[in-house]
Formats: structure tokens, sequence, C-alpha cells
């Protein structure tokens, strides 16, 4: 290792993620739905950006302006590549936290969002982002932060911990990498497996170790094997985000909103007794043994008065991410599957149907007939937001300026989809964020564009792409075998594809 790197993993780049949660046209809909005012989004910052996906799917799908650093030079690369190919004109750069924040060049911010970032690197860090986040951040600002949170992690900890020495200690230097944390694995497999009295101690940990084993070792990379890995109290944030003149928000997941999806009658019954909001919060962290918090925060909340929050929440659209038919009412949170009411969510899927956005107070007007009423609407579009049925669509001004900026990035990362490497994440003008795409929906919309109309058109377009990299289609778990096998599959995905899936791309501004 070098020394700009604190501790990192540095010798292995990190993974195309993406959060849609680091997307501030999300964060208005968690905060108006709390009663709280939110700023206008002119300018982002997102630290320690990975290969930059998120910042650029956010930068070419709003008229956000961005800005963003990462220390580690090849995800930079990738990124800026990502950057100048959609003209969105975000700020990226390869600076440290510490590089980072002393910038002459920087605005202030009205969003600032660190993913997975926080509980991986050290104290004075985190003492600088603390400082950025004082400093930078308007007053009314909205900061996302993603990390990992103590009361999940308890019994898994020494394990993580045992896991790291193995590689800094057993796995000569040339045998770093990616093969280093398959030796650190393979480890752990074998302790496990001569019954130590730690996984009798810790009975969950053996679960949690099976999912570890099957998880990509670039992501391991990431999440384990850092210098620093540091779960959090939600107190302690409290308190290291209170010196940035920070509060708790709304959680940026949006089904954590809604105690009914995480917590039985009995739980939310001893919760409700804890008058103290941080209290509470930590306790129900226990409640639910919570690995991973995702919040935002606030410089400053403002609760809006009644008459104004509802024209705010009125004002605000939302548009389906899928056909209405294809809209599960069956929704998985922490806890439990939930059947949700029809007679609820009916009425509001219907107003929601054809595929364009539509404001709040629209869907209210349509519903009132039903006896729905304005909260009843907008805890159902959060429970179908947080299940990724719908998102927060953006006014059109901004979608006809983000359109060209999405149609140059998605055009490169299908191009990038015909050469192998797969992105899974398209930018929609409409949503401001990414929306997952397989390869094969990307190839077909690849195909949409420069090959023909037509599904055979695509199969035309799409099997000698595959063909040509020695890949075939998988089906009921086989690999089939000859041309016309593939064919014919390929041809059903597509019928499937143009069915389903392009008149949503479509309404989304995909393609
Ligand atoms: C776990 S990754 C998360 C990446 C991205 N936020 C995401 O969720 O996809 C953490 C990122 O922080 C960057 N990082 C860590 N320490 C840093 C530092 N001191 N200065 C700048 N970037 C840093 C790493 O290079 C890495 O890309």
């Amino acid at each position: 290792m070098t020394d700009w790197t604190d501790g990192y993993v540095t010798d292995i780049d990190y993974a195309y993620a993406y959060c849609q949660e680091l997307n501030p046209a999300r964060a208005a809909l968690a905060f108006l739905s709390k009663g709280m005012a939110v700023p206008d989004f002119e300018t982002a910052c997102e630290l320690g950006f990975g290969q930059g996906l998120a910042t650029n799917l956010h930068a070419a799908g709003s008229a956000t302006q961005w800005y963003g650093t990462d220390f580690m030079p090849g995800q930079v690369a990738f990124a800026q590549d990502l950057n100048r190919i959609s003209g969105a004109d975000a700020r990226l750069f390869d600076d440290s936290f510490q590089e980072f924040v002393h910038r002459s060049d920087l605005p202030d911010f009205d969003f600032i969002g660190l993913h997975g970032v926080w509980s991986w690197i050290n104290e004075d860090n985190r003492d600088l982002i603390v400082s950025f986040l004082r400093t930078r951040l308007k007053p009314g600002g909205i900061v996302y932060m993603g990390y990992n949170a103590a009361a999940g992690w308890s019994g898994f900890a020494p394990l993580r911990h045992l896991m790291k020495q193995f590689g800094d200690t057993m796995v000569a230097h040339s045998q770093g990498g990616v093969d280093g944390i398959v030796g650190a694995v393979g480890f752990a497999d074998r302790f496990l497996t001569a019954n130590p009295a730690f996984a009798a101690a810790n009975p969950m940990i053996v679960d949690r170790f099976e999912k570890v084993k099957t998880q990509d070792p670039v992501y391991l990379a990431h999440e384990y094997f850092c210098a620093n890995w540091h779960p959090v109290y939600f107190s302690d944030m409290v308190g290291r985000l209170g010196e940035a003149k920070l509060s708790f928000g709304a959680p940026a997941r949006y089904l954590d909103h809604l105690d009914v999806l995480n917590l039985t009658s009995e739980q939310s019954g001893f919760l409700d007794q804890i008058p103290d909001p941080v209290f509470r919060e930590s306790t129900r962290d226990m409640m639910i043994a919570r690995r991973f918090r995702s919040d935002y925060w606030i410089k400053g909340a403002r609760t809006l008065l009644p008459g104004v929050l509802g024209d705010r929440l009125r004002e605000q659209r939302v548009v389906l991410l899928r056909q209405r038919s294809e809209v599960s009412l069956v929704v998985r949170g922490g806890l439990r599957e939930v059947e949700m009411q029809e007679a609820v969510y009916g009425p509001i899927l219907d107003a929601l149907a054809g595929q364009q956005p539509v404001a709040i107070g629209a869907i209210e007007a349509a519903v009132a007939q039903n006896g729905l009423t304005l909260p009843q609407v907008v805890q159902a579009l959060l429970v179908l937001g947080g299940d990724n049925h719908l998102a927060p669509a953006q006014p059109e001004a901004v979608i006809a300026e983000a359109r060209p900026k999405t149609d140059a990035l998605n055009r490169h990362v299908a191009r990038m989809a015909r050469e192998g490497t797969v992105i899974d994440y398209l930018a929609s003008p409409v949503t401001g964020g990414g929306i997952r795409v397989g390869r094969i929906q990307q190839l077909f919309l690849d195909a949409l564009l420069n090959a023909g109309s037509s599904p055979a058109d695509w199969v035309d377009h799409v099997w000698p792409i595959l063909a040509g990299q020695g890949q075939k289609i998988i089906q009921d778990g086989k690999e089939l075998q000859t041309d016309a096998e593939n064919r014919a599959a390929l041809l059903e995905q597509a019928e499937r594809f143009a069915d389903t899936q392009l008149p949503v791309y479509k309404a989304l501004q995909l393609v």
C-alpha cells in the first residue's frame, strides 16, 4: 500500500454500485412526508463516490450542479469519462478528503451525500467530513449518510477482525488483492467448521457467514478488509453530526418510515413509550438488529405550516416505474411481508396508470371519491416508492434540460453493454436518477436505436454480440446450446420486453 490510502483498500477498484438515496429528488418526499421544508437543490456534492455512477446519473438526470471526490484515480478517471460523455459538467476530483475540504473553488451545497464511507475511514477523516459539513452545507441543506450501524454487527465484528488479520498476516504480499480475500474467507470457513465456542456464543454469525461466502470478493474487499471498520451507534452519529449543526431528518429508505413493516405490535408498543426521539431510534436499531442505516440529516429543520405543507405535497409529482398490472401489493419490510389494501392502493395506482408523472394533488383529487385523504395517499406513495414501484418525478423544465445529457449517457452505457462491461443502470431525466436495466434489456434498447423496431430485429442485433463473446442464454438453469435455441429464447425475451418494459422505459425517457 502507498501512503495516501489511510488504510483504505486501494488495490481493488470498487464495483459499479448505485445508491438511489443519493438522489436529492427522493429526499424531498421523505422530508415533506414528515412536514419539513427542503431547499431547491442547486448544488450537490458526493464524498467518496467510488466509480462515480451515482454522481453521474444524478448530474446527467437533473439540473443540479454536482461536485464530488474520491481518492482512487482509476475510479475517478472512469467517472470523469462518463461525465464528459454525458456533458453534465459535474466537477469530479481525485482529491483525498484532506485535500478536498481545503479547496477554494467549491460553492456551498444544498445537498451532500456519502454512502458507504463513514464507517470505513479513520477518525481524522471523519473529523474532516464533519468540518466540511459544518462549513460547506448551506443552512437548510440536507445530508445523506449511509453507514454501518452498531446494533446489528456486534456478533460478526470479531469474525471480520479475524478475516482482516488473516489477510494482514497470512497472505503473501504478492498474493494480495482478490486472492487474499478468497483466502481469508476460506480461513474463516475452516474456522467455523471446527465448531469454535465463538460460534456457539454467536449462533447467528454462521448464517451471516454463509451469505458472505456467496458474495463477490470485490465487494467483500471494500466491506470488510479496510483497516478502518467502525459500525456506529445512532446516538454517537447524532453527537458527531450535531457538531456540524445537523439534526436527524428522516429515514432515507422509504420503507423504514413504516413501523408496520418492520416491527411487531409488541415491539411498536414498547417503542411508543419512549418519548426521546434519539433514544427511541437507538432502541429501535436494537429491536431490529439493524446493520445499516440510510438517513437524511438537515442543517436547521423547518416545520411547514399545514397550508404550505399541503401545497408543497400536492405540487410534488410521482411516476410509476412499471406497468400498473406489474405492481405487486405484497411489500416486504425488514420484518415481514404485508399485503397492502386494494381499497387504498388500487385507486391510487389507477390514477398513476397512464405511466406519466402525476402531481400528488391530482392523485388526491382522483381518489377523494374513495374516501382517501392526503396523508393516506402520501403514506401509500412512500410504500410504493420504498418498494421501487414508483419514484418522485421532476418538473417538466428540468426533464427537458436533462434529457440530452441522459440520452448521451445511456447510449454510452448501452455501448459498454455491447462491449461486455455491464453497468446495471440507465439515467432517467424524469426521476433524476438511475433505473435498473439489465444487460440484455440494454442491448435491446441499443438495438432499437441502431438496428430496427421489431423484436426480431433486436435478436438479429443482440445474438451476434453475445455469440461473439462466447455467451449463451440460460433458461431454466440450463445453458442453451444451438444458435436456433438461443435465438428463440432471445426472441421470447424481446417480445416480453416490447410489451412490458419498453413502454415504461419510454415513459421514463430512457430511450
Ligand atoms: C465503500 S466505497 C463506496 C463508494 C460509493 N460511495 C458507493 O457507495 O458506491 C468508499 C469510497 O470512499 C473512497 N475513500 C475512502 N477514503 C477516502 C479518502 N480519505 N479520501 C477520498 N476518498 C476516500 C474510496 O476510494 C471508495 O471509493
